[in-house]
């Protein structure tokens, strides 16, 4: 295949490698497989990789911009730290991390609903060419490798299935279905994913953002509802890659957890499977947000102006409201873990203590009061 290659069909970025090994996670027949020399190799990836790179190339010939792209370390330590968690762990409470790992599989679940993103006549909304970039194979191969890589296709598992298999490796126990349930129940914050909404609610969220436009009213309103949905997706993915290096540092601690290292191999293969999501989502909005929109009227608009403008509600939201969303929700889980524990107390002083941030007796987040405190 030419280096050059930019245009391809969607068979192609569906296409997996030849594996000598096929990955198997608790039972199941999961995607990837393993190569002759047995390193793991993610699924879909033997056009979809060189793919990306291409448009990336492709992309710094045209502008000679650097990829669009949030630093790592603005967002939050994850909460709670690997100490805490190993802290839990060591006092045999296993029911937190059992229901994090339930829920962030059952989210990955969830990623089924990407291929569903309507999108309008791209095109035709862009003044320069877009043949041959990733943006022209978002609705031709890019949303439904990343769908199938999330939820599993056909008889082959995906990330959902794999978590779910980490999950019963390292710590030989499930939560209970009422567990799982009153946990989710607690999700949906922004920023906190909760059951994929109804047609009801997609209804009523469309109609809100129709009546909240944050780009001109001239541009397709599916434009702007796609790149909010990309830069949702970014984010998420952004956040994920840093609970998964969590996830796979707590699960490879074979002291503490069970399998030998198991659940934690598992881990590295999703975090492996993930990378192509976070370069195709970063290359397009890139390749949009240097073109020049073209309104329903005709009138154009810089693209810097229009994807820098959501780009920037979103993270700056995303990073202030839903960082505390998502603690939040961390540390109710944590306490759901320790309900009726004789020693609760005691143990959350202690797993406090090992935290960057603390309750406070107010119930608020230390570095919130500090943050108060240094804005008056
Ligand atoms: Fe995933
Ligand atoms: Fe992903």
């Amino acid at each position: 295949m030419s280096t050059d290659q930019t245009a391809f069909t969607q068979d192609e970025l569906l296409a997996s490698h030849p594996y000598a090994e096929p990955l198997i996670a608790g039972g199941v027949r999961c995607h990837g497989g393993f190569d002759a020399d047995g390193h793991y190799v993610s699924p879909r990836t033997k056009y979809r990789w060189p793919a990306i790179r291409a448009w990336q190339a492709q992309h710094q010939a045209q502008f000679g911009t650097a990829l669009l792209d949030v630093p790592l370390d603005a967002f939050p330590e994850h909460y709670p730290s690997v100490p805490q968690a190993k802290f839990l762990l060591q006092q045999g409470v296993k029911l937190p991390l059992s229901l994090t790992l339930t829920r962030i599989g059952t989210v990955e679940g969830f990623g089924a609903g990407i291929r569903t993103v309507n999108l309008p006549d791209l095109q035709a909304c862009f003044v320069e060419e877009i043949a041959g970039t990733a943006m022209a194979h978002l609705g031709q191969g890019l949303y439904e490798a990343h769908a199938r890589d999330e939820a599993g296709f056909e008889d082959e598992g995906g990330h959902k299935q794999m978590w779910f298999a980490a999950r019963d490796v390292a710590l030989e126990e499930q939560p209970s279905e009422e567990q799982v349930r009153e946990m989710m129940a607690r999700q949906g914050g922004s920023g906190v994913v909760g059951a994929p909404p109804t047609p009801e609610q997609v209804a009523k969220i469309r109609a809100e953002m129709m009546a909240n436009r944050m780009l001109p009213d001239d541009i397709d309103f599916a434009l702007e509802a796609a790149i909010i949905r990309m830069t949702r997706l970014l984010l998420i993915e952004l956040v994920a890659y840093l609970s998964f290096a969590w996830a796979e540092e707590l699960l490879s601690d074979t002291e503490l957890v069970a399998g030998e290292g198991e659940a934690a191999r598992l881990v590295s293969y999703v975090r492996a499977d993930e990378a192509p999501h976070v370069a195709y989502l970063k290359c397009a909005l890139s390749e949009m947000r240097d073109r020049t929109f073209r309104g329903t009227s005709g009138r154009t608009y810089a693209g810097a102006d229009m994807v820098g403008h959501i780009w920037q509600r979103l993270t700056h939201q995303f990073l202030a409201t839903s960082r505390l969303d998502r603690r939040n929700s961390a540390y109710a889980t944590i306490l759901q873990g320790l309900q009726g524990h004789p020693r609760r107390d005691t143990i959350l002083e202690e797993f406090h203590a090992l935290g960057q941030v603390q309750l406070t007796p107010d119930g608020v987040w230390s570095d919130e009061v500090a943050a108060q405190t240094a804005g008056r």
